[in-house]
């Protein structure tokens, strides 16, 4: 019975210290290389019918070519992209992400890959908010667990609507529920191109470095992606693919 008994016990522990160990690739499939992202940051990672498409997509694709893979995608809310990405359910992830002390507690990043800031717009026909000091005390949509959420939610008195997707939280602006929208630059100005109810205001509120993310300490990964970096700006093909999404 003992015996038995330190047999199941010592089943247990090794099947303990074999899931423990978690984080496994996620394509159990050689021949495929999962990028994760949320798409809904045009023109970095938008829908086109049922296809993910995109500055962000062309880079994976580049990268997954070099490791001579496939290229999956999975589209997923952005604030549970790390956490996917430590879980083993995406290789890397690429959305538009901007590198930052806390993110890279949970995972690595690449070199950057383009600089960007959050821009806040307004109704075209407010004339209360100027800058970023006017925004005391506003009510201010956001992208649910971006570092636009984070500005927000530092300015004194605001009452800050996250929301899963950054257009929408422009549409509730068009529509008068919100006074600020605090969105990244490009994706701001792809949602708003056109739309004369809305206005962008010119102060930029941060600096951000948009970086690739890889789980802990997979610096071979890291590496073939940095490399995949210089190589398409040394080609020009990084110049061809912002010419064709911005
Ligand atoms: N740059 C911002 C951040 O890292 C927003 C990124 C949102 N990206 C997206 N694909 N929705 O928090």
């Amino acid at each position: 019975m003992k015996k038995i008994i330190l047999s199941v016990v010592s089943i247990s522990i090794l099947a303990m210290v074999l899931v423990g160990c978690g984080a496994k690739p996620a394509s159990s499939n050689d021949d495929i290389i999962i990028m994760g992202t949320n798409a809904e940051f045009a023109p970095f990672e938008y829908r086109e019918g049922k296809e993910v498409v995109g500055f962000d997509v062309e880079i994976s694709k580049k990268i997954a070519e070099k490791l001579g893979k496939e290229l999956k995608i999975e589209d997923m809310k952005f604030e549970g992209l790390l956490a996917a990405l430590e879980a083993g359910k995406v290789d890397f992830v690429i959305a538009g992400m901007t590198k930052d002390k806390e993110r890279e507690k949970q995972v690595d990043f690449s070199d950057s890959y383009f600089l960007s800031s959050q821009l806040i717009t307004i109704k075209a026909d407010d004339t209360s908010i100027n800058s970023g000091e006017d925004l005391k005390g506003k009510k201010i949509g956001v992208q649910l667990g971006t570092t636009g959420e984070r500005e927000a939610r530092d300015i004194e008195g605001a009452e800050v609507i996250s929301f899963d997707k950054g257009a929408m939280a422009l549409v509730d602006l068009a529509n008068g529920k919100i006074d600020a929208v605090i969105l990244d630059a490009e994706p701001t100005k792809n949602y708003t191109e056109g739309n004369d109810d809305l206005r962008v205001l010119d102060e930029q509120l941060t600096e951000e470095e948009y970086c690739i993310a890889v789980p802990k300490g997979n610096k071979e990964l890291l590496e073939l992606i940095n490399l995949t970096l210089k190589e398409i700006q040394e080609s020009g093909e990084y110049e061809q693919f912002i010419n064709k999404y911005f």
